[in-house]
């Protein structure tokens, strides 16, 4: 058992390592390695599915109360980068009105992590196009119920 705990806390610091020497601040590497908004997420509205250009999938869902995030999380099928983005995001929009959260740019996300790759940089762009595609989707489904 304890060797277990030690030889996970060896391979976290050479994901650590690796990670920082390819580029990634300490903020995004402990969003890939902690995954604090990991789905899925108990009593969503909404969830959808995009894949990027790269192949990589994403699910976002998000918890919407009174026109507000009340959480959101996703599934990530991909990279550190886009795991790291995925999970800031998922902060970053927690508790704010659907049209504030539709306004979250790239660089927003981009901040909150400090440093990743310049190749990773399209993996923020997924997340924040996941996450525009889940708010389109449930504000029309809201107008379809109302119809
Ligand atoms: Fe596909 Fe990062 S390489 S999202």
């Amino acid at each position: 058992m304890e060797q277990d705990t030690l030889s996970n806390l060896t391979e976290i610091s050479s994901i650590r390592e690796m990670l920082s020497s390819s580029g990634y601040a300490e903020e995004a590497i402990n969003y890939f390695l902690t995954k604090p908004n990991l789905g899925p997420l108990q009593g969503a509205n909404h969830v959808t599915e995009l894949t990027g250009p790269c192949g990589d999938t994403m699910k976002c869902f998000i918890k919407v109360d009174k026109g507000r995030i009340a959480d959101a999380k996703y599934q990530v099928l991909g990279c550190p980068g886009a795991v790291s983005a995925a999970m800031a995001l998922a902060d970053i929009v927690r508790g704010m009105t659907l049209s504030e959260a539709l306004e979250v740019k790239d660089r927003d996300v981009f901040r909150r992590l400090v440093q990743i790759p310049d190749q990773k940089q399209h993996c923020i762009r997924l997340a924040v196009k996941t996450l525009e595609k889940a708010i389109k989707e449930y504000e029309q489904e809201q107008t379809d119920k109302a119809a």
